[in-house]
């Protein structure tokens, strides 16, 4: 693990993938964490540090390059365009699945297909985070709607323009994410922010952040 300083990309794990992590005992804990959209490594950097063994899986190579060079050789790298499917991921289960800030970039029915996949993967008792955007959003509205909730954006603000962001309601995330994921339980918490992107102000950011287990 680099010196902060040295740390390319994000610097610090995402607040609540830390609440998490401790509030779920996961320091006290070893296995296998994957993380979907892992970026630079910033939320593995944690896991790093309690010598879990880790799995990043995004389509930016820039950014698993940069995740390379954070982690070192602990990582497992996997580059891949979730919209298109769960790669594969070998044979070892899943003790834990992160998907923070990913879900909102894939349309309903790719959301569907790589959780439906990822539920095979999971081992009995395996912890899953997942962190995403909610309809009250700044963001939801904002462009040509393309499906019930999904956006392309035109909001060169947050530096998103063009991109596709499906929004969530609390009651249906947290349904996928039983339906879809086999969760037998969970915890929701809203996390609503303000803030300034390039020069203008961003508000609400609106977040719903799930946190459970499998059976
Ligand atoms: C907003 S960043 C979040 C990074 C990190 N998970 C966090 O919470 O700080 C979204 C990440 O998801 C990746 N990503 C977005 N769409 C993706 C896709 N279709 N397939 C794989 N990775 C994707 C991006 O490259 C980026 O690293």
């Amino acid at each position: 693990m680099r010196a902060l300083p040295d740390i390319r990309g994000l610097k610090y794990p995402d607040e609540f993938i830390a609440r998490h992590f401790f509030k779920r005992g996961l320091h006290q804990k070893r296995g296998r964490v994957v993380e979907l959209g892992g970026g630079t490594g910033n939320n593995l950097s944690l896991y790093a540090a309690y010598g879990w063994n880790l799995t990043n899986v995004d389509y930016s190579a820039a950014a698993l390059a940069d995740c390379r060079w954070n982690l070192g050789e602990a990582v497992t790298l996997i580059e891949a365009d979730l919209s298109k499917g769960l790669p594969d991921l070998g044979d070892e289960a899943i003790d834990v699945l992160l998907i923070p800030n990913l879900l909102c970039y894939l349309t309903n029915t790719q959301a569907s297909a790589m959780l439906t996949a990822a539920r095979a993967h999971l081992a009995p008792g395996a912890e899953v985070f997942v962190r995403t955007r909610l309809i009250d959003d700044y963001r939801c509205g904002k462009g040509v709607e393309e499906e019930p909730n999904g956006w392309r954006l035109a909001t060169p603000e947050t530096g998103e323009a063009g991109l596709f962001n499906l929004f969530y309601t609390e009651e249906g995330l947290v349904r996928r994410l039983v339906d879809e994921l086999g969760l037998v339980e969970t915890t929701a918490l809203k996390v609503s922010f303000d803030n300034i992107q390039n020069g203008v102000r961003v508000a609400p950011n609106s977040d719903l952040v799930v946190w459970g287990a499998t059976a």
